[in-house]
């Protein structure tokens, strides 16, 4: 599958690196430096490349949209046209400080973004656990050189374990 990453900080750049090394075609796009584009996708393997986000965007199979509230309406715009993509995301409706929802008590995040790409399948997972999960989990992955996951095991697996 190509899966094309829209922000790729802690969130975009660890699932992007775990799609990658499950076997997944990825590039990641969205950074304010290209370096640590290149730096991630050295480090994610072989299947990874750099691009901007309408490269990630174009003939992508899924797109996972990672970045904070404030920066959703430029990436999406610098992305292009997305009607009929499948779109993953883990972006919450927080204020610029982080400090509150701007969105959750009468709609949802998942409903407004929705309203901003008419068109495209949208999947936003229950993402309520900090990335450190993701970094463990990606760590558990390695070792024991499993090839497949999904949302749903991993949430399960952490469940299972304190975190720290
Ligand atoms: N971190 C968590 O544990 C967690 C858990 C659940 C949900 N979330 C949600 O997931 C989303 C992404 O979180 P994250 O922690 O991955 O965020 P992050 O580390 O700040 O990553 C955001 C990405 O957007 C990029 N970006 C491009 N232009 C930017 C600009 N002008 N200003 C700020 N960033 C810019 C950043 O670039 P650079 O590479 O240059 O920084 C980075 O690649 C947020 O909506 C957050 O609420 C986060």
């Amino acid at each position: 599958m190509r899966i094309g990453v829209l922000g790729s900080g802690l969130m975009g750049g660890k699932l992007g690196s775990l799609f990658a090394r499950a076997g997944h075609d990825v590039i990641f796009s969205y950074s304010r430096t290209r370096q640590k584009l290149e730096h991630l996708a050295r480090d994610a393997g072989a299947r990874a490349h750099v691009g901007t986000p309408a490269e990630a965007a174009r003939d992508a199979d899924a797109l996972l949209l990672a970045v904070h509230w404030t920066r959703v309406d430029d990436v999406l715009a610098q992305a292009g046209t997305l009607t009929g993509k499948v779109l993953l995301t883990c972006s919450l409706p927080m204020s610029k400080d982080d400090t509150h929802l701007l969105i959750g008590h009468t709609t949802s995040g998942a409903e407004a973004l929705a309203a901003k790409v008419r068109g495209a399948m949208w999947y936003p997972p229950s993402v309520r656990f900090p990335v450190r999960c993701w970094f463990r989990y990606s760590r558990d992955v390695e070792r024991n050189r499993r090839r497949t996951w999904s949302f749903a095991e991993t949430t399960k697996e952490q469940r299972r374990q304190p975190l720290i």
